[in-house]
């Protein structure tokens, strides 16, 4: 167990296009290890490899929707991710623990099926909407060397951003 370093915008690796895992190795499961106690210390909700300058399809995505899990236990891990399909659309708040300070207004899918790889290299499908179906279409943008900032409509301005952390607290 370890944490590793969040890369930041500016950082080139985060705009490259990741490998597909092929070894479903220790290496595999020890980056997954780490990149869930970063994630957990980070209290993001997703994160993906690149996020931590390891050029592979590898994502974790908290399913924040099953409030009675652990967040340890809401976290899903996907290989070589795929959305397969999505439908309905939503309008809200999205953020990067790569972008760190910075909110745009991103529009995504309400609903996406993920069909993905378990850590053994076993497929599974997997559903999320709302917060959990934008992170996934998020995390998956990452592997393609995409940031939501590309995506975002608008980028939220200071005042919004306090009316934001106000409402937090
Ligand atoms: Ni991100």
């Amino acid at each position: 167990m370890a944490l590793r370093n969040i890369r930041e915008e500016g950082d080139s690796i985060l705009l490259k296009t990741c490998r597909p895992v092929t070894d479903f190795n220790r290496r595999l499961h020890t980056l997954l290890d780490d990149m869930r106690d970063t994630l957990l210390e980070a209290d993001g909700v997703g994160l993906a490899a690149p996020q931590v300058g390891i050029l592979r399809r590898v994502v974790i995505v908290m399913d924040t929707n099953k409030e009675e899990l652990t967040p340890e236990e809401q976290i899903i891990e996907l290989i070589n991710p795929q959305i397969i399909s999505c439908d309905g659309e939503q309008t809200g708040q999205e953020g990067c623990l790569s972008v760190p300070g910075v909110y745009g207004i991103v529009t995504r899918p309400e609903h996406v099926v993920v069909r993905a790889l378990d850590r053994y290299g076993k497929e599974f499908t997997v559903e999320g909407t709302g917060l959990t179906a934008r992170c996934f279409c998020h995390e998956i943008d990452h592997l393609d060397g995409h940031l939501f900032t590309e995506r975002a409509q608008r980028i939220l301005t200071p005042e919004e951003l306090e009316e934001m952390n106000r409402e937090d607290k």
